[in-house]
């Protein structure tokens, strides 16, 4: 294992200089991009020796993507000096301020983990799992160490989508979650902590919401897969890279929010019953939505807001105009039914 510099002392107390990486597939490597060009210090660590032999070259070949387009300010070879990989987990926590887990999603596995993550490593030092789905409690509660135990869930890959849950247990200390959070946003990386455990996060969850009607619409002969991603991509999720969907009900209606779910909310209902879920948006729900919107977006400068919105999203169309997307699909136009 090669020494990384030394690096300068940091202003705050507490704050991660060196977090091991634990998992080198694919979030184990973007964790360990976004922590390494942020000037953090990775120790990762694999069990796999194929996946090992490659993890540095799968970094320095995602840094150079990166510096080629101009999103990273040091030079590559400086940024790897920074990262290093054990063979063994005991190696690559020493030292290490925090611990992000990054293995195969099995609630074992994590459990098994954890419980030498817990002996190996000082109480100071905050144990994350990168899990998508699996809840803290699961797979840390019997541990001596719990407190310092919680999910940090990226988006993928999070050197791009710079957001992360963080969803501590009932037994997750403050100083922990307040340890990631400060990590998370050193690295430009926006914590959304989560007021409470729930299978799936909310990341998933939203996005389970969206497969599922998904599904169900190709299930029942609506329309083809090809052009829900085509929906999604030239429709929603462009106008979501922009604003969020209570942001959009608030500045697609005239009237706000509140409007819109008077108008469409029956709608919506309606369709939550056909789909089986019975769970209308209550009154005290979208009261609560609409002050915390106009908190950001007071109701009394909507006709501006909607010109932000328009402008924020004229913007996004000149960045795009030359991006030749190979992913895009262009739309299927059906002749027959499907
Ligand atoms: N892929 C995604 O879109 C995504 C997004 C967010 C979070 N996550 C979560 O991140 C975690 C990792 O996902 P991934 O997609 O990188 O999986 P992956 O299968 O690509 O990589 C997991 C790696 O962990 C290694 N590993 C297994 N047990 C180990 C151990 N005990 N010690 C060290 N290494 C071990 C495996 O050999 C493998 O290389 C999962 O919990 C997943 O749910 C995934």
């Amino acid at each position: 294992m090669t020494s990384p510099p030394p690096l300068a002392p940091s202003a705050a107390p507490h704050t991660a200089e060196t977090v091991a990486v634990v998992g080198a597939g694919s979030i184990g490597i973007a964790w360990a991009v976004v922590f390494a060009s942020a000037g953090v210090r990775v120790r990762m660590h694999e069990t796999d020796v194929r996946v090992r032999d490659c993890a540095l070259d799968e970094v320095a070949s995602m840094l150079t993507d990166l510096s080629d387009a101009g999103l990273l300010s040091e030079a590559v070879v400086r940024v790897m000096t920074r990262v290093t990989i054990s063979t063994t987990l005991e190696e690559a926590v020493d030292g290490a301020d925090f611990v992000q887990e990054c293995v195969i999603e099995d609630i074992e596995v994590k459990r098994d983990l954890f419980a030498q993550l817990d002996r190996l490593t000082e109480r100071r030092v905050v144990l994350a799992s990168s899990t998508s789905t699996i809840i803290a409690s699961l797979f840390a509660e019997d541990l001596p160490g719990r407190e310092r135990c919680l999910v940090v869930h990226p988006a993928n890959p999070p050197y791009f989508l710079r957001v992360a849950e963080v969803v501590p247990a009932p037994f997750t200390s403050p100083d922990a979650i307040a340890k990631a959070t400060e990590l998370l946003t050193r690295v430009d990386i926006t914590p959304i902590v989560l007021h409470r455990e729930i299978e799936g996060f909310a990341f998933n969850r939203l996005q389970g919401a969206v497969l599922r009607e998904a599904y169900r619409l190709v299930r029942d002969g609506v329309i083809s897969p090809v052009d829900v991603d085509t929906l999604v991509r030239e429709g929603l999720g462009l106008r979501w890279s922009v604003i969020g969907p209570f942001t959009t009900s608030e500045l697609n209606t005239r009237g706000g929010l509140r409007r819109h779910a008077e108008v469409i909310g029956p709608v919506y209902a309606r369709i939550g019953v056909e789909r089986g879920s019975d769970n209308p948006w209550t009154t005290e729900t979208i009261e609560n939505v609409a002050s915390h919107i106009e908190q950001r977006l007071p109701h009394a400068t909507w006709e501006e807001n909607v010109h932000e919105r328009d402008r924020a999203m004229i913007r996004l169309a000149s960045l795009l105009r030359h991006f030749d997307n190979p992913l895009a699909a262009p739309a299927s136009v059906a002749t027959s039914p499907m």
